[in-house]
């Protein structure tokens, strides 16, 4: 792999970019925004740490220059509004599909070929935008949130346990919002399973806050998180750089999967070369099944929303 373009040149599409230069996972690093200077400038910033931090890969800043993304492997968008106070779901659906759909047929037209992770929200539906833009196999068009959110939830159990956080093992499904399934019977500290050292109730917290991590941050700073979205997006890269078939929950397109269909839904999945190379069907209980299904409703709702925008009319 030898060129990375990340649109969006924002907090996330910094710290993507930033993070993938680190891991030196490419010869070039394309960072694209809109504004005059602005990824110019970050991508000048990171590339001069290169010889600090010990990293080849080149980074370098375009304002809306597609042809200097030309032949790139895999594209990720973060480009689009972080939700402000006032503003709706929908306005922010109708705001941020506009420019995922402009951005992911401009990107398109110069890298084909390329794999799109799409990190811009709301999350599940606008990986459903880039994929309806892109034209594309929808196992090359996935979504950033699960990795995300587990890495959330992780943290809040290592805390809860004084463990280190790389013992916390766990999954988490679903959509990126308050709905999403984390899993406690897919917990664990290296095997132990998580309910045999904690107490349901502080369990029950941990999920809780977990579902409203984003709006945990945003409560915090006013705006959303960036380090952990941009460290997320950058695994992926990574397990798609070095076709490492690491399994991670992805935002992905379901066709029958969980009994669900023609959604994008966090589910776990195996990352490589081809990006999504399977989707795993794990076994759930009654229970973990309506929270999902539920979580799938919901999406879908926002699906609409984007259905009657009209957009990919004509
Ligand atoms: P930001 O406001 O810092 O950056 C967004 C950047 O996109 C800006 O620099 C803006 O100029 C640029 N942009 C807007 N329209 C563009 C266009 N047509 N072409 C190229 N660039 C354009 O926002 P931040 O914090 O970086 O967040 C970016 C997006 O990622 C938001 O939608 C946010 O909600 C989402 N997000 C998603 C997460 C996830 O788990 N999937 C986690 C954190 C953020
Ligand atoms: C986050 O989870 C708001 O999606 C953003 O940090």
């Amino acid at each position: 792999m030898n060129k990375i373009t990340v649109i969006g040149a924002g907090n996330v599409g910094a710290t993507v970019a930033n993070v993938i230069a680190h891991k030196d996972l490419a010869r070039e690093v394309i960072l694209v925004d809109i504004k005059e200077g602005v990824a110019e400038g970050k991508a000048l910033d990171i590339w001069q740490t290169a010889s600090i931090n010990n990293f080849n890969s080149r980074v370098i800043g375009v304002t809306n220059d597609y042809l200097r993304t030309k032949g790139s492997d895999i594209i990720v968008i973060t480009s689009g509004l972080p939700r402000k106070p006032g503003m709706s779901r929908d306005d922010l659906i109708k705001t941020n599909a506009t420019i995922v759909k402009e951005v992911t047929e401009k990107a398109i037209l110069y890298s084909p070929e390329a794999i799109i992770i799409v990190v811009s929200n709301p999350l599940d539906v606008m990986t459903y935008t880039a994929f309806k833009a892109a034209r594309k196999h929808s196992r090359k068009v996935f979504g950033m949130a699960g990795i995300l959110d587990t890495g959330r939830y992780k943290a809040f159990l290592a805390e809860a346990l004084d463990v280190s956080p790389k013992d916390v093992h766990a999954l988490l499904l679903g959509g990126h919002g308050d709905t999403m399934v984390p899993l406690p019977r897919y917990t664990s500290i290296n095997g132990i399973p998580v309910s045999d050292l904690l107490g349901k109730d502080v369990l029950d917290k941990i999920v809780e806050r977990t579902r409203k991590g984003g709006g945990e941050l945003v409560n915090l700073m006013g705006t959303s998180a960036w380090y952990a979205p941009g460290a997320a997006a950058a695994q992926m890269v990574e397990a798609i750089v070095d076709d490492q078939k690491r399994v991670f929950p992805v935002c992905a397109y379901l066709n029958g999967e969980y009994g669900i269909n023609n959604i994008y839904l966090g589910v776990p999945v195996k990352l490589g070369r081809n990006g999504i190379e399977e989707i795993i069907e794990i076994k759930l209980n009654d229970e973990e099944m309506k929270q999902l299904h539920a979580s799938a409703a919901a999406v879908k709702e926002t699906m609409d929303v984007l259905d009657g925008m009209g957009l990919f009319e004509g």
